[in-house]
């Protein structure tokens, strides 16, 4: 069959995928030619990737990307302008290492989004502004990064305004994990309302879908998508995959198990799982504007490793040999 994902999807949503630049040539790139019409730099257009040291920018592994996306006909989505991880100490701090105020960091935070987003105006067509703003405890609201600490709320509403200022044209969304959850759920949503109720230019949310054949439950998903397109705001799943693990035994395991295998009960899980997401999704599609996966192929996965050192996971729709699984033939089947 010549039809990719990206084909049986055609009348719903973009079909997305994180890469890398070494998997934009060979049997790789031959897949994601033929699976996906958006892509998404699995890091290198972070802070740390975009701009290592102040006033030196590292263009390489992000043009390559970008023309890779030109030549084939791909969109790009931008990943990310502002996160607590994978931002370069010298954001925070002065030449003598003292830490700097609140002017001084969002002048910064300009500088860069400046920068990038100008640099790729027109070729990245959304962009995910702040990443994981919220706190992972459930008492709190905003998490208490070094951006927060010097800024407060504010390092929030100006980079969407910094943002939307260098690329009037570029959709803009706030990206987040375990969304569903509902007491996270509702703590993204009251930061994505007071964003919206202050006027602050945001498209969308962000989505992340980290999830396992365990969760979310079709009630959750269905709950937090129309929970946030209430506000009348865009929803992309932006970072897709499924784990073959609860993400809760795994803060308690410390180490692979033989038992960890990919069984045939835990693929059919999962097979159940991937159905039904894709089945809600597509019942959105007025409000989803794109699905990404977090990876191409069980070959490599952030999941591998994490967060049980030396244990092997099974995310994603193809195999390691790159072969789709039984997994993909049921999202296509609708
Ligand atoms: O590039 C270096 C390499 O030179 C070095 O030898 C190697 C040794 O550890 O590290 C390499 O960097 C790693 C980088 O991935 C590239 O592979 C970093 O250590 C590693 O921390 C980094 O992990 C990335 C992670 O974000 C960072 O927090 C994952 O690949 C990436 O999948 C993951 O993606 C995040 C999203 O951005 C936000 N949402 C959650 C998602 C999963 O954590």
């Amino acid at each position: 069959d010549a039809r990719g994902l990206k084909d049986f999807y055609k009348n719903y949503f973009p079909i997305g995928v994180a890469v890398g630049k070494r998997n934009l040539s060979g049997e790789e790139g031959a897949l994601i030619k033929k699976h996906f019409n958006s892509i998404t730099a699995e890091n290198d257009m972070k802070m740390e990737s975009m701009q290592p040291v102040e006033g030196k920018f590292n263009w390489r592994e992000a043009d390559s990307i970008i023309s890779f996306a030109a030549q084939n006909n791909i969109k790009v989505r931008g990943h990310n302008l502002c996160w607590h991880e994978q931002a370069p100490s010298w954001f925070f701090t002065d030449k003598a290492g003292k830490e700097v105020n609140k002017t001084v960091l969002l002048q910064r935070l300009k500088a860069h989004i400046d920068a990038v987003v100008g640099r790729y105006k027109g070729k990245i067509y959304a962009w995910d502004v702040v990443n994981e703003a919220i706190d992972d405890y459930s008492t709190k609201y905003l998490r208490n990064s070094k951006w927060y600490q010097i800024c407060g709320e504010d390092f929030i509403i100006k980079a969407f305004e910094y943002a939307h200022a260098a690329d009037p044209d570029a959709k803009l969304y706030y990206n987040d994990y375990n969304t569903e959850r509902p007491e996270k759920r509702e703590r993204v949503y009251k930061l994505l309302k007071s964003l919206k109720d202050k006027g602050v230019p945001i498209d969308g949310v962000g989505l992340q879908a980290h999830w396992s054949i365990y969760e979310p439950t079709e009630k959750e998903l269905v709950t937090a998508i129309e929970r946030y397109s209430s506000l009348g705001l865009k929803i992309q799943f932006t970072e897709l995959d499924l784990s073959i693990y609860p993400w809760e035994k795994n803060k308690r395991a410390k180490r692979a198990d033989e038992s960890d295998a990919y069984t045939a009960e835990l693929e059919a899980r999962q097979v159940a799982k991937y159905k039904m997401v894709f089945s809600v999704f597509r019942k959105y599609k007025n409000v989803i504007t794109n699905v990404t996966f977090w990876n191409i192929s069980d070959r490599r996965t952030w999941l591998d490793g994490y967060p049980v050192p030396g244990r092997k996971n099974y995310p994603l729709l193809f195999d390691t040999q790159l072969k789709p699984k039984k997994a993909y033939w049921a999202v296509i089947k609708f």
